[in-house]
């Protein structure tokens, strides 16, 4: 989007386009991403990025980006950490304006293949309550810093972040407690009404089994009976199941051991991330089929792809689950032929849950890997 001077009624009415996208049920990254540039397009910045804190605040659950591309994006890897100037933005919860960012006293400097800043204008994405993270912008194309201006319309589009990333974690929140309540009320059902109820027809069969009149009809009776011992045993067994977690340690813990195992053969060891409410929303099925994605893409990096950098993310945004690999290898073919089944399986895998799958080569060089599935479906 090129910077281009507009009319104040202009500004106003895509300030309220960015606001009002928040009840047009749109994806949270989607929304974020159209606020950042929003915010650039409007102060007229080379560069901007939005980064949200993860619940626990220890680590951030987005990072979208304005100005960047794709191939610098990895070449810097690893997201800010939140020392420095844009750590002061959250921690102080207040706006922060600056002619030179590295004049700044808690300034740490750039991590190596960043471009060079100067200009800074921070503003915290907050509530009135809750700090949720930070917007800021550097290097004001026309000036020599950013007016108060800037600063009130990139307040505005922030205080419109917030509030989206508010109502996606009290949804989020509410699609937990109704997985939750889901399935302690299947499990309760097959308890107290299903295995109750199999057990008396077979009290019932083994009765009649005493006016049976002949051995064949006594022992048809008594095979009858044993189907039904065994249908029970697995519905106890389904039923620990929707009680029990059985995977041990969660998606994060398997994914980080998945990695550590595959280190060997990958060579540079993956950058992992996770965002959105992973630990509470994804079913134990959904992070099986992950767990078997996840090894089925990175051993497809490994084998084919001749990269230096690999990124592995899994998102949870609006009832979907997204696990994204990227790397900066050869690229996948196109025209590749039906030598293996890894891919065709990562496909099948995504339509039983109804979910979809993607790869594809990026331009000048890397392959992209997309797989998606709606939460609902487990
Ligand atoms: N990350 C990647 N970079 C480059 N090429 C890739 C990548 N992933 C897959 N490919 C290409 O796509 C082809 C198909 O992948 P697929 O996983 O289906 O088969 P395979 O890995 O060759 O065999 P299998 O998975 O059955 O052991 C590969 O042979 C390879 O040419
Ligand atoms: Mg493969």
């Amino acid at each position: 989007m090129p910077y281009r001077k507009v009319r104040d009624v202009d500004k106003l009415q895509r300030l309220l386009s960015g606001v009002l996208m928040i009840e047009a049920d749109v994806e949270l990254a989607a929304l974020l991403t159209h606020l950042v540039e929003e915010a650039c397009s409007l102060v007229g910045a080379q560069y901007g990025a939005l980064g949200v804190l993860n619940e626990s605040r220890t680590a951030l659950a987005e990072f979208i980006t304005y100005g960047l591309s794709q191939e610098r994006e990895l070449a810097i890897g690893a997201r800010p950490t939140g020392r420095g100037v844009l750590g002061v933005v959250v921690a102080d919860g207040e706006t922060l304006r600056l002619d030179r960012i590295a004049e700044h006293p808690l300034s740490v400097g750039f991590p190596e293949g960043h471009p060079a800043m100067t200009s800074f204008l921070g503003v915290p994405v907050r509530t009135p309550s809750t700090v949720y993270g930070n917007l800021y912008l550097t290097n004001k194309l026309d000036a020599e810093r950013f007016s108060d201006e800037d600063e009130a319309l990139v307040e505005a589009l922030a205080q419109a972040a917030a509030i989206a990333i508010e109502n996606n974690r009290l949804r989020d929140r509410l699609r937990l407690l109704s997985v939750i309540e889901d399935r302690d009320r299947i499990a309760r059902e097959l308890h107290d009404r299903i295995i109750q109820r199999i057990f008396a027809i077979g009290l019932a069969l083994q009765e009649a089994s005493r006016y049976a009149i002949s051995d064949p009809t006594r022992a048809a009776i008594a095979r009858g009976v044993d189907q039904l011992d065994i249908v029970i045993n697995e519905l106890r067994a389904t039923i620990h199941q929707l009680d029990a977690d059985p995977l041990p340690g969660g998606l994060r813990r398997n994914a980080t051991d998945l990695i550590d195992e595959l280190a060997a053969i990958l060579g540079p060891r993956p950058t992992l991330d996770f965002s959105g409410p992973i630990d509470t929303t994804v079913p134990p099925r959904v992070a099986d089929h992950l767990l078997a994605v996840l090894r089925e893409a990175l051993t497809n990096v490994a084998k084919h792809a001749r990269a230096e950098h690999c990124a592995v993310a899994f998102a949870v945004d609006d009832g979907t689950i997204t696990l994204r690999v990227l790397d900066d290898g050869v690229g996948v073919d196109s025209a590749r032929g039906g030598a293996g089944l890894g891919l065709a399986n990562l496909a099948q895998r995504a339509a039983i849950l109804g979910g979809d799958f993607s790869i594809e080569a990026l331009d000048p060089h890397g392959t992209r890997l997309t797989w998606r599935v709606p939460l609902g479906a487990a």
